[in-house]
């Protein structure tokens, strides 16, 4: 007999590299998946673009995919969608096509118009506002480039649409419905994070036409249905990547933390019912918001951390695959007074410097490929370092760290991370937590689950990583990777 239950979850997981759908039962039990690569565009050094009609089109194949999977529209009781944060996409209303590339987190051409901004001293009232710094990563300042830099925009008038990738989607999904969550929108440098609003003041600083920006509104809920599919499908859960992650992490009270180690490392602390203050360039932002109540988060923003790995096997042809950097790193005693600062598209958290450029140090004859390799990693360590350094300057010292991510299948980077931190590195088995957490928002908008916590039975076992490294080492390797950033910033100023 055919099963007719309507308890599927299907999650959308539109990631910087590829675009992924996914199929889960109420258990947490992860049924089908499938993902398609998306083509990166490097215009010109330090810029980075997406095609969001290829993100349409792929995202739309690989979801048909999952309903097929799933024996139809009718299995679906929610869609969760799940996506980078700050990449801002510009489409028209009436023809629901892009009007220009997407500007993707990763460019820094709006480096100069923030530096002038801070020049005059806007960026103590971007942070009171925003919880968030005056830097390229943010949509605002990519907003106010696209609207001087292509008339198009401008052109469109009022049937010009902005938003973020998840408003994109669900546009496209739903046939012109026009909204955000308050994470991603917390992302954008445009919400004033204390009351989940847009603010005009600030879509005045950066040039940004507020009637273009979609409504703000909860992580779960019932948005929209789409029709895309057969039967209409609801939508009931919606966060960035980031945060949708910590949710899968079940980072669920203050002071829990996870690390996601994906194209960049992402660091979040539940930081309760008020946004935190952060007095060494930590960000605040949205953890979530339910019922129009927010969580808030403190955040650590790595720019490269799987993508330096990608870099070093596509670009350099240093490895063959990825997975080969960990019989690498272990085939040395140490990386032999390498250094690797992966600055390639500039340095986030703590540093925020966006014309860095990165550096291998420490090189001689001796120097192998291993070497590298094993530097490369440990910069992971290193960088989530410097966060837990920041974290505990404001106030959030972290007890355990919980790791995700592609680049944590390496066993030996995630004993690395607990030597070289000093703390419990714990890493779940089953490791698509950004997935796991949109599929629980979408649980609970669909009415599967009574709230979050009730939505953590989806979840399943983690492994510990306990440190084992001697205090000393631990302080010599610190004392070179200082030296190393140090050189690297100086560079840049
Ligand atoms: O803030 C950028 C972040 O959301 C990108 O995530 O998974 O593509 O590294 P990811």
């Amino acid at each position: 007999m055919p099963n007719d239950a309507n308890d599927l979850i299907l999650v959308i997981d539109e990631g910087t590299t590829s675009t992924r759908a996914m199929l889960f039962a109420t258990d947490g039990r992860c049924i089908a998946s499938e993902a398609r690569a998306l083509d990166q565009t490097y215009p010109r050094a330090g810029w980075v673009e997406h095609d969001a009609a290829e993100i349409w089109r792929k995202t739309l194949r690989v979801t048909a995919a999952m309903v097929a999977q799933a024996g139809g529209a009718h299995r679906i009781a929610g869609i969760g969608i799940t996506n980078q944060r700050e990449t801002i996409v510009f489409w028209d209303r009436e023809t629901g096509e892009p009007l220009a590339p997407a500007i993707v987190w990763q460019d820094r051409r709006t480096a100069a118009t923030c530096r002038d901004l801070r020049e005059r001293g806007h960026e103590a009232e971007v942070q009171a506002k925003t919880g968030l710094l005056l830097d390229p990563y943010f949509s605002a300042s990519k907003i106010g480039w696209a609207m001087r830099e292509w008339p198009q925009l401008a052109d469109a008038g009022a049937r010009l649409a902005i938003g973020t990738v998840d408003s994109w989607l669900i546009w496209k999904l739903t046939g012109g419905l026009h909204v955000t969550d308050a994470t991603n929108a917390s992302r954008t440098a445009l919400m004033d994070v204390h009351t989940g609003s847009w603010d005009d003041g600030l879509c005045a600083l950066f040039g940004v036409p507020r009637a273009a920006l979609p409504e703000i509104v909860d992580c779960a809920g019932r948005f929209g249905e789409t029709t895309a599919f057969g039967a209409a499908i609801s939508i009931c859960g919606i966060a960035g990547d980031q945060q949708a992650a910590a949710i899968g992490q079940a980072c669920l009270s203050p002071g829990q933390t996870k690390a996601t180690f994906g194209t960049g490392a992402f660091i979040l602390t539940h930081a309760g019912a008020t946004p935190p203050t952060s007095g060494h360039r930590m960000l605040s932002t949205v953890a979530w918001q339910l019922g129009g109540e927010r969580t808030y988060a403190l955040e650590g923003s790595v720019f490269v951390a799987g993508s330096l790995v990608q870099w070093l096997r596509d670009t350099l042809g240093l490895i063959g695959t990825a997975a080969e950097t960990e019989a690498l790193a272990r085939s040395v005693p140490d990386s032999g007074g390498v250094y690797l600062v992966p600055a390639l598209s500039g340095l986030g958290a703590p540093w925020w410097e966006p014309n860095a450029r990165a550096s291998i140090s420490g090189l001689s004859f001796a120097t192998g490929k291993a070497h590298v390799a094993r530097a490369a990693l440990e910069a992971m360590a290193y960088q989530a370092h410097d966060l837990k350094t920041a974290f505990a300057a404001d106030g959030i010292d972290w007890h355990s760290l919980r790791i995700d991510g592609g680049m944590v299948a390496n066993d030996w980077m995630a004993q690395d991370m607990a030597d070289l931190l000093g703390i419990a590195v714990e890493r779940p088995r089953f490791a698509e937590t950004t997935a796991l957490g949109a599929a629980m928002l979408a649980g609970v908008g669909a009415g599967l689950f009574a709230g979050l916590e009730d939505a953590t039975t989806m979840l399943g076992e983690v492994e510990t990583f306990t440190p084992s490294q001697g205090e000393d080492e631990r302080q010599t390797r610190l004392a070179g990777w200082k030296a190393a950033v140090d050189a690297v910033v100086a560079e840049s100023k």
